[in-house]
């Protein structure tokens, strides 16, 4: 520990100036819209209650070939048959984008489904701000009464993933396309008008009209194929079985050259899973397809209620394609989210198929079956679909530790963003939620991550079965309906109340509202002299205020489970500000541990005495800790460091247990919370001592792997032992351990040799490839170009930008430009070489000269420029940077960009803050320091389209984009 102790006052220095830290900018998030001025129907972005819709019948014909005016379109009918609630004059449907034929001059015909004839329609209008078609009658409907709406449209077929919308891809020099649909939350309107909430549920009869050479899917089953001639040309008309009453965001159009697999048991819901025939040829769907099954049986079983369509399809888009979406009975997904090739994917990708797959199939029941009311509700659909994934993938792989893993993502993912005063609490008032903009913006990480944990928080303090009790009793009352997060906890409290001897401080939704009707989580103090435990809202920087007010005063009923010297002890209710627990206070050498497997959603903090004893115990033996909370231990640790809650020693003190650990999830959180570290002092003195400090951390852990692997000639076993064996390189090599870049060098060599058979796992090759060519010279470079120029390949993109040679850097930020080169996005490759610490100053001054032609390429307010400035910059902490950020800032061609200027701002902000935060001693930049390279990021990055159910953000699944 000698090396460590000396270390220590120079790290300290440094963690202190790290407050604040570097990506935790307050996002405004403001639910409330401005209010709506007017008082008319149709400037109000909500329905009225006056009609609801029964049954439609569609007719759509998506063109897979440009028209004469070199448009991809789609045509269709569309008859909505509805009932009339409340007398009115007025029908509104919801309609975006399209043109109709007119009768008369009227977009639309209407007649009465039985009695007599409707009044006349006086005038039809789009509005296009509220999207809606707005039919005016000269009378009024009749409440009682049936009537039917005839409308004709066309719309575009675009590529921009919302609403029925195409899919392009090669198939060899073929350019072929899928025309495909995403409709949550609001674009069903953009395919055909209709009632655009959640809960207007109606019967939909769909068919669609498709060329020779295409099969048509949508969410009930295939009955009926025929020839049709359209136009002149010879065309299929598929129709489907009518759907079960559902709301219109599930439903799913598609037309595709594709192939499938099927399940043929009789008496059985049939599962298909379809993609492009070379990926089902060569078995990529073939892990989707043989999982699929166990889930449904699962939640078969734990939802007490059998799947309720026929069938289940499933389908792998090409890239150009949005999210995954959980449409009723024919779910979408990306290719990349859920196809799994051994050869070629990682253990990584498995996972993210795994837990997309249960996450999807999740919401068949919970979200379609039971629908949430209203979007303000979305947190509940998610956030269940999010739990639901991860005991759904911990059944079917249960080898793979999927809860820990679960926790361990979302608490990376969210608990950042929720200790912000600008976070927003889980459930938003409905009436603060209506714009497609505001429903938009729900998708985050708020709803889904805590979502899952705090659903998870819920099932463990319910005595056993209650939850799945409760549950299914929710699902009968409300099937082929709506509800809220009310009648949830009401149907938990009545099981509850039926299991004798269960009794829980305050009614579940006493307890529950805490925690989603205000935003954040608390810090729980406990004394261990004396037994005191207190709680208050955690803030990353405590000076700040929260944005909002909370209902109660931010106080939570907490669930305190805990051990005392490694043996667990009776639940603890926290049920005030601060209270008392005598069974607490600790004697000798006793130390506490609370949040035992991170069950409750909040952080911990001790005496100081306890924490010694704490550090203590994880070097003496630290497996009497769960694995999980020792992740928990280093991670609160660094938090509370960064929110003035502890001594900065202390946090950095929690790792030097590290040495003895093996474990993914203690070496995934501490890596994580020291890349801020890398960071800020890559180019300063301090750098040296660090790596000098991890090097000795971090080489039993790449031992230890040599020893399982057999000497690198096998994967471990373990699920997570195979990431942290990601991990071991990749540190290893970063802190320049000398065999590991020899390690990661041989290997490259010998695919150099025969580079047609890669001998480097697909876990490994994004860390092997980046540290071979950080290790070698330009041959490994140019072979590693040359490899990029037959395979798209992320892995290789990133690592070229790991060599420390500057001219090679140099050439590679020109390529980047180059259209020959179009593998290479120029944002990406620019923000890839600046995380170098090598490419730094050369991707800054590369961007500042080429700065016109990237807002050519994409656009003077493309978020890609924000996001190239963000990465380029998020170093800088000296005086000159500054200036020369200042300079950038007032250039012409900047200014005429809105969001880059702001981006530019944002950068100046961070980095005077930086400056102030440095002390002198680090100002000298080291021109010659290695590169360090980021790992890749587990995280997902933000949600680039909103309104994917991404999965992506479900807790238990992995890096990929949404
Ligand atoms: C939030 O909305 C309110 C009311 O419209 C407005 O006054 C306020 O400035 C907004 N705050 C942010 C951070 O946008
Ligand atoms: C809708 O389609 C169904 C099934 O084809 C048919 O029975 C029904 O009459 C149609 N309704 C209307 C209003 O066209
Ligand atoms: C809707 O369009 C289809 C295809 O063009 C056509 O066969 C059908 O008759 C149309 N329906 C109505 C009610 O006009
Ligand atoms: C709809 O009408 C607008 C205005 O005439 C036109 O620009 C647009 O191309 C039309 N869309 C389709 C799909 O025909
Ligand atoms: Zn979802």
């Amino acid at each position: 520990m000698l090396q460590a102790v000396l270390l220590l006052p120079l790290l300290i220095f440094s963690l202190v100036d790290t407050q604040g830290g570097l990506e935790t900018e307050a996002k405004p998030v403001n639910g409330t819209s401005p209010p709506t001025p007017s008082y008319e129907p149709w400037d109000r972005y909500r329905l009225p209650d006056s009609l609801l819709p029964e049954y439609y019948n569609v007719t759509l014909w998506p063109r897979l070939h440009v028209d004469e005016h070199g448009m991809y379109i789609f045509t269709g009918n569309s008859t909505v048959v509805f009932r009339c609630v409340k007398e009115t004059d007025l029908v509104l449907i919801h309609s975006n984008k399209l043109n109709f034929t007119t009768y008369s001059g009227h977009h639309a015909i209407l007649s009465a489904v039985d009695g007599p004839s409707p009044p006349a329609i006086k005038t039809t209008w789009l509005q296009v701000r509220t999207q809606y078609l707005v039919v005016q009658l000269n009378g009024n409907l009749v409440p009682g009464k049936s009537y039917q709406l005839f409308t004709e449209f066309r719309g575009e077929l675009a590529d921009d993933l919302k609403g029925f919308y195409r899919s392009e891809y090669y198939q060899g020099s073929e350019l072929k396309i899928i025309a495909a649909t995403h409709m949550q939350p609001t674009d069903a309107r953009r395919v055909f008008p209709c009632f655009d909430e959640p809960s207007m549920k109606a019967v939909f009869h769909v068919s669609l009209i498709h060329e020779p050479g295409t099969v048509a899917i949508s969410n009930g089953m295939e009955i009926d194929t025929v020839n049709v001639t359209m136009n002149g040309f010879g065309v299929f008309q598929t129709t489907f079985q009518p759907t079960k009453r559902m709301s219109t965001y599930l439903l799913a159009f598609v037309a595709c050259d594709c192939s499938h697999m099927r399940t043929d048991e009789r008496n059985k819901v049939t599962i298909r899973v379809w993609a492009r025939r070379e990926f089902i040829t060569e078995g990529s769907a073939d892990y989707a397809f043989k999982v699929t099954g166990p889930l449904l049986e699962l939640f078969e079983t734990f939802y007490n209620w059998s799947y309720p369509l026929m069938k289940y399809d499933q389908i792998a888009l090409p890239p150009s394609s949005a999210g995954p979406m959980e449409n009723w009975g024919l779910v979408t997904y990306s290719e990349a989210a859920i196809l799994y090739h051994p050869e070629r994917s990682s253990n990584k990708d498995k996972e993210r198929a795994a837990t997309i797959l249960a996450h999807e199939l999740a919401h068949m029941w919970f979200g379609n079956l039971v629908t949430i009311k209203w979007w303000s509700d979305l947190w509940l659909n998610e956030g269940f679909a999010t739990y639901m994934s991860c005991l759904g993938t911990s059944k079917v792989e249960p080898s793979w530790n999927l809860e820990d893993l679960m926790v361990l993502d979302a608490v990376l993912d969210v608990f950042v963003d929720d200790s912000l005063p600008s976070s927003h609490p889980l459930s938003t008032p409905e009436e603060e939620i209506s714009s497609p903009e505001e429903i938009n913006a729900l998708f985050d990480s708020i709803t889904y991550s805590k979502g899952g944990l705090v659903l998870r928080m819920l099932s463990d303090f319910l005595p056993d079965s209650v939850f799945t009790r409760g549950l299914a009793a929710y699902l009968k009352q409300f099937a082929y309906s709506n509800a809220g997060y009310s009648d949830l906890w009401k149907h938990l409290q009545g099981a509850l109340d039926q299991t004798k001897g269960a009794n829980l401080p305050a009614a579940v939704h006493d307890i529950m509202n805490r925690w989603i009707l205000q935003m954040g989580y608390p810090v729980v103090t406990i004394d261990s002299r004396t037994g005191d435990i207190s709680q208050k809202h955690f803030l990353l920087d405590p000076e700040s205020v929260p944005h909002r007010t909370s209902p109660f005063n931010y106080e939570w009923i907490v669930p305190i489970k805990w051990m005392k010297n490694g043996v667990p002890q009776s639940q603890h209710w926290l049920m005030n500000k601060t209270a008392q627990h005598e069974a607490m206070r600790t004697e000798g050498a006793e130390w506490l541990l609370a949040n035992i497997n991170m069950s409750g959603y909040y952080r911990v903090n001790y005496d100081l005495g306890n924490w010694e004893r704490l550090l203590i115990q994880l070097k003496t033996n630290h497996q009497i800790i769960p694995v999980i909370n020792r992740a928990q231990i280093l991670n609160d640790a660094f938090n509370l460091a960064r929110a003035k809650m502890i001594n900065v020693t202390l946090a950095l003190r929690s790792t030097q247990y590290l040495s003895k650990e093996t474990k993914y999830l203690p070496w995934e959180m501490a890596i994580d919370n020291l890349d801020h570290f890398f960071l800020m002092f890559d180019r300063s003195d301090v750098f040296a001592p660090m790596q000098t400090y991890l090097r000795k951390q971090v080489e039993p852990l790449f031992r230890y792997f040599k020893t399982i692997t057999s000497n690198w000639t096998q994967l471990p076993s373990g699920h997570t032992d195979q990431y942290n064996q990601v991990n071991a390189i990749s540190l290893a090599c970063r802190v320049e351990v000398s065999e590991c870049q020899r390690l990661v060098l041989g290997w490259y060599k010998q695919w150099m040799r025969l580079p047609d058979s890669n001998p480097i796992p697909p876990n490994l090759r994004w860390t092997v490839f980046c540290h071979a060519i950080e290790a070698g010279g330009e041959e490994e470079w140019l072979f590693g170009w040359d490899m990029l120029q037959n395979f798209s390949s992320q892995e290789m993109v990133h690592a070229l930008s790991c060599t420390k040679e500057p001219r090679l850097l140099e050439r590679y930020l020109k390529y980047s430009l180059d259209p020959k080169h179009w593998r290479l996005d120029a944002s990406t490759t620019i923000g890839y070489v600046a995380t170098n610490v090598a490419g730094q100053a050369l991707a800054w001054d590369f961007l500042r000269s080429n700065w016109r032609h990237m807002v050519n390429l994409y656009g003077k307010e493309a978020e890609s420029l924000s996001e190239v400035i963000r990465k380029v910059t998020k170093r800088f902490s000296t005086e000159q940077e500054l200036k020369q950020l200042q300079q950038f800032k007032d250039d012409p061609s900047v200014t005429e960009s809105e969001s880059a200027a702001a981006a530019l701002q944002r950068a100046a902000k961070r980095t005077t803050a930086n400056i102030q935060r440095r002390p002198k001693i680090m100002q000298s930049p080291q021109k010659d320091g290695p590169p360090l390279q980021p790992r890749p990021a587990r995280h997902r990055p933000r949600q680039t389209s909103p309104g994917t159910d991404t999965g992506s953000r479900t807790v238990c699944s992995l890096n990929t984009t949404s």
